[in-house]
């Protein structure tokens, strides 16, 4: 053992500093000719970067990219964000999914702006306690915008280590991923000059070469380094993933429409899924039996809260939403409330139910669930 190393850090092991910053090197050298060109890339402004990790969040880059534009030209930095109605957001947000995201970033904003660590917290602890950010996104935007030494692992680094080192475990596993982070911390630790761009390189050789299925080994920079191609591994590392059950639901939707042609839609409660977004009142009928009790049953939910029960005249769409692990089946029917008064405003205020009446073309500027926006594009194409 040379003096300079440390005996938990044999030499050619995943953790040995000269194997780590050769690593990097190779890395690093990729990226300069082979980084693609992403908005977010051209940026050290924190704020910009914060708003992007939000938005890769379960989301491809394709997709991000227009939405990422445009929330950044209505809110150019935390200060505007911060003043905003959450509502704006949402709308800002409709397509993207997951709108948790965008609840947490509001909220994040507001406790920057109140704690007057303008125009973004300056490092990664501060960075982390903010609402929504947790290990990953704290060390990408400390690492991206202020080159702190902190190491990431997300779906693609993640692969890309695992095959490195040659971890066959399950890359779920607690051991696994406190294994994966001692890596991502290891090898910015051994390049810390620019750990941002070495990053960025590693997440995109993971995204670009190191694919789950047939990566291109033959075209990595890291392949002399890593021990699933070295072994012959490649295919099998990363373990698969035990297979997610899929849980089929079933909801009734009512297209209330008044005498002027405006639409019922309520605002989702926070114990609810896709709390904050606005929707068509719809009911699980999962549990129920056959088409005519699961739309009496819809009814009698409608009922309970709005004080009397829609009249319904047809069927008139289905639409299917897939989310976490749940496939939800919409079935939607036009309906309609019996006089003025139907609607009881005590019982909806006793249930906390927030409602409103909107003509078509208005729908668009709402924050909806995508199911409901599935329903008012719909409603759009029609003539009623
Ligand atoms: N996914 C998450 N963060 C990303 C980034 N900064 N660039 C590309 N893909 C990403």
């Amino acid at each position: 053992m040379s003096r300079s190393q440390k005996p938990n850090t044999p030499k050619g092991s995943s953790t040995d500093p000269t194997q780590l910053k050769a690593i990097a090197h190779a890395a690093v050298d990729w990226f300069s000719k082979h980084s693609r060109d992403l908005p977010w890339r051209r940026t050290r402004i924190a704020y910009r970067i914060w708003i992007s990790e939000c938005m890769l969040q379960q989301t491809q880059v394709t997709t991000v990219i227009p939405y990422y534009e445009k929330f950044l030209k209505r809110f150019p930095d935390v200060q505007s964000l911060a003043a905003s109605e959450l509502d704006e957001v949402y709308q800002l947000w409709a397509g993207l999914g997951y709108y948790r995201r965008a609840r947490q970033l509001h909220a994040a904003a507001l406790e920057v702006v109140a704690s007057g660590q303008l125009p973004f917290p300056a490092d990664r602890d501060a960075i982390a306690k903010l609402p929504g950010i947790g290990r990953y996104t704290a060390n990408a935007i400390a690492s991206f915008a202020y080159d702190q030494p902190c190491g990431i692992v997300e779906a693609n680094t993640q692969r890309l280590y695992a095959r490195l080192i040659g971890c066959t475990e399950p890359l779920t596993q607690t051991p696994t991923q406190r294994k994966l982070w001692d890596f991502a911390e290891a090898i910015v630790s051994a390049w810390p000059r620019a750990s941002g761009e070495l990053n960025q390189a590693l997440m995109e050789i993971g995204s670009q070469v190191c694919s789950p299925k047939a990566p291109a080994c033959q075209r990595c920079p890291l392949q002399r380094h890593c021990k699933a191609h070295l072994t012959g591994m490649s295919d099998v590392i990363p373990a698969a993933k035990p297979k997610k059950t899929i849980t089929e639901l079933r909801e009734i939707g009512f297209l209330i429409c008044d005498p002027q042609g405006r639409w019922l839609l309520r605002r989702r409660q926070s114990s609810e899924r896709w709390a904050g977004l606005w929707d068509f009142p719809r009911y699980d009928c999962t549990e129920c039996q056959g088409d005519s009790s699961s739309l009496e049953h819809a009814m009698k939910e409608f009922g309970n809260v709005y004080g009397s029960k829609p009249r319904v005249s047809s069927e008139c769409l289905s639409v299917k939403h897939s989310v976490t692990r749940y496939r939800i089946l919409l079935r939607c029917y036009l309906a309609e409330l019996d006089g003025a008064g139907a609607i009881d405003k005590k019982r909806v205020a006793a249930r906390d139910e927030t409602i409103r009446w909107c003509q078509t073309q208005e729908l668009d500027l709402l924050g909806l669930s995508s199911s409901a926006r599935k329903v008012a594009d719909w409603l759009k194409k029609r003539e009623f």
